[in-house]
């Protein structure tokens, strides 16, 4: 039989650990749920500088943040084009030439039919960098050298050379805001200049969750 002191200090300790240990745990659960910080590009597919963070900041930090709930990915391809109505379709006029308007559409064209983030940015990546390369010399061979990424490279084509790719790019244009340079990159709906050369230290930053070990590296 236990002593009243063995009893006393079983309650103690039950009286310690309820107090000190589920207060720290379930803090850490209510702060962890706070939401991923929204990220927004708006961009065009032969601006170097939008190649460069897509394909140097963006496409190689995903797969160390991917299951941390740490940021949203919205790619917008349109930029500084513009556009104006023709009958039933959208011209687009681009800043880097015609090529740039069907680059982008490309581009839109893999966003829409792969919204799974890891997919689209290894398509998008894929293709900016070898559009930009070649500089933008013949956009089918571009995709079809992208085909290793899983792309389904003749419902792309369909795409692009359609309606569907003409109008994807035209809500692209209605979703692109005001804004003064390319690659334009909003955290959380404000614009963050910094973001384009420290993607994963300003994200951290903005995140308002208990930050991941990542957030310390
Ligand atoms: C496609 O890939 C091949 C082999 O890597 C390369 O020689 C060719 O230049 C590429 N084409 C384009 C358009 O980038
Ligand atoms: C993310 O931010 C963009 C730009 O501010 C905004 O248009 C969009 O609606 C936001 N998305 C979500 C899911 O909040």
């Amino acid at each position: 039989m236990a002593t009243s002191f063995q009893l006393a200090m079983a309650f103690a300790f039950s009286f310690y650990l309820a107090k000190a240990a589920p207060p720290v745990v379930s803090m850490e659960m209510e702060q962890a749920k706070a939401n991923p910080v929204n990220m927004t590009v708006y961009y065009e597919s032969l601006c170097p500088g939008c190649n460069f963070f897509i394909t140097q900041e963006l496409h190689p930090l995903w797969p160390k943040i991917k299951d941390l709930d740490l940021m949203t990915v919205n790619l917008l391809p349109f930029g500084n084009a513009q556009e104006r109505r023709i009958g039933f379709q959208w011209e687009f006029t681009c800043q880097h030439g015609k090529a740039e308007c069907t680059g982008n559409i490309v581009e839109t064209c893999m966003i829409h039919y792969y919204p799974d983030t890891t997919k689209q940015l290894n398509m998008v990546a894929c293709f900016n960098a070898n559009y930009i390369g070649t500089l933008g010399a013949d956009w089918q061979a571009s995709l079809q050298n992208c085909s290793k990424t899983g792309v389904d490279v003749e419902k792309i084509k369909t795409c692009v050379t359609g309606h569907e790719g003409n109008n994807l790019e035209h809500i692209m244009a209605m979703n692109t805001g005001p804004h003064g340079y390319t690659p334009f990159i909003m955290l959380d709906g404000v614009v963050n200049p910094n973001a384009e050369d420290h993607l994963l230290s300003e994200v951290c930053r903005v995140y308002k969750g208990v930050k991941p070990p990542i957030c310390s590296q």
